[in-house]
């Protein structure tokens, strides 16, 4: 099989290594790739948001598969586009993408289908945002945009000022564009954060391994949210009761009311929730694979990953047994100084062999999130650089793996935090 994926990050590193390792792949592809993703796949320098160049290069290539990996090409209609020109895809259409696409979408469809989250209002227009605000009286606020933006689109205001320049942000200077045009007002939930992603063919639904992300830029949860800074799968705070409750009261019942809405859901769902005492919310869905949950789940998947793609893409998902290990895997994300906000790029990265990983530490991958290659050498080209990723019997020994092998991996500037799955392990 040749299979073409899109996106370039260690989120799609480590979906091109759980391909790579399927005896049914003859040729990886990748658009547009990094550095160290050229080691598993031949790269083509096609923007994972150009959907006429992708839909082009499919015809060149002529792959089994599409895997599209990030959320904007899903929620634009990649996958619609690529199907109309007869492909084959792993990924849900755009009307189905919506759940991550718009929040105003996602948050009407739980309230109407029953599916527990915060309380919420929207609004469009600012002056009713800030009186509602000044009505509830009640810090922190959530503040969100509609659309996708980065990541950044969430504002937990701590008091009125805070909340109304949100709202302002948003709705009046137009700092997200259409993605801020309409917002979120919604309640502010309390407790531990777990990802879960589910394989889903629009009907069943397969849970995989949970994990636990880290948003904070620095050690202790401060500094800005990020897109992540390191992962721990599984979450040891995620119980078997929690994941009856999550599978009968939030999985199944989003599923099916996708189906019924007529926007059946067919790909990898991302739910973000919170165990709040009131038990399990959601708090968002993403339409794709988490990054850097991808990074630390995937290594623990023992069936075939082509085998899963082929059963959703077939809606035959019910007949097939995923299995995972019971081992721990831990990331710990290696960012250029400075990111969130600005930072340099260009710097050279030591302590990586030609195929971009650390082969001395044993049961290590290094994912590379923003990388290049040129001339043989490995530069920084991103934020999120390299996902130093390990697994282990124990979540304990999978951090202390990926610990060793990034205090031989450098480059200028480079920082990391070092307390990632303190928490998991106080817990588990
Ligand atoms: P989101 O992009 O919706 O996942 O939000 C980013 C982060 O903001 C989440 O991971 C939570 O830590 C926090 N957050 C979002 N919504 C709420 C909420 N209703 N209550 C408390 N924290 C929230
Ligand atoms: N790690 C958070 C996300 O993928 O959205």
């Amino acid at each position: 099989m040749k299979i073409l994926t899109v996106g370039g990050g260690g989120r799609e590193h480590a979906i091109i290594t759980a391909l790579s390792r399927s005896p049914k792949v003859d040729k990886l592809y990748a658009a547009p790739g990094n550095g160290g993703i050229s080691a598993l796949a031949e790269c083509f320098p096609v923007k994972a948001t150009d959907i006429d160049g992708i839909v082009d290069l499919a015809k060149k290539l002529n792959p089994d598969y599409v895997f599209v990996a990030p959320d904007d090409p899903l929620v634009m209609g990649m996958v619609d586009k690529l199907n109309e020109a007869g492909f084959k895809t792993f990924g849900p259409k755009a009307n189905a993408a919506i759940l991550e696409g718009s929040k105003v979408f996602s948050k009407a469809l739980m309230k109407k289908y029953g599916i527990p989250t915060a309380e919420y209002e929207t609004f469009t227009d600012a002056d009713k945002a800030i009186a509602y605000i000044k009505e509830k009286n009640s810090y922190p606020a959530v503040i969100k945009c509609d659309g996708l933006a980065l990541g950044k689109g969430v504002i937990i205001a701590e008091n009125e000022e805070q909340a109304e320049n949100a709202v302002k942000s948003m709705l009046l200077d137009g700092k997200f564009g259409k993605s801020g045009s309409e917002i979120v007002i919604e309640e502010y939930l309390t407790g531990p954060e777990v990802t879960v992603l589910v394989f889903t063919d629009g009907k069943t639904v397969k849970p995989m391994i949970s994990s636990m992300d880290h948003k904070r830029a620095y050690d202790d949860d401060k500094g800005l949210n990020t897109g992540g800074m390191g992962t721990v799968a599984p979450n040891p705070l995620y119980t078997h009761e929690k994941q009856a409750e999550c599978m009968e009261k939030i999985f199944l019942p989003t599923i099916r009311a996708m189906e019924k809405e007529g926007r059946p859901f067919k790909g990898c769902l991302y739910f973000g929730l919170m165990l709040t005492p009131k038990g399990a919310k959601v708090i968002e869905y993403n339409c794709r694979f988490g990054d850097p949950e991808t990074q630390v789940v995937l290594p623990l998947l023992e069936t075939d990953l082509v085998d899963i793609i082929e059963a959703v893409w077939e809606e035959k998902l019910d007949s097939l047994d995923v299995k995972w290990s019971g081992d721990s895997c831990a990331c710990v994300v290696m960012a250029s100084g400075g990111y969130p906000e600005k930072y340099d790029t260009g710097k050279e990265i030591g302590g990586l062999d030609e195929k971009g990983q650390c082969p001395a530490h044993k049961d290590v991958c290094v994912y590379h999130a923003g990388t290049k290659l040129e001339n043989g050498k490995y530069l920084t080209s991103g934020g999120r650089v390299l996902g130093v990723t390990a697994t282990d019997e124990t979540l304990q020994g999978a951090l202390d793996k990926a610990y060793a092998a990034v205090k031989d991996i450098s480059f200028e500037k480079a920082h990391y935090r070092t307390d990632i799955g303190k928490r998991a392990l106080a817990k588990a």
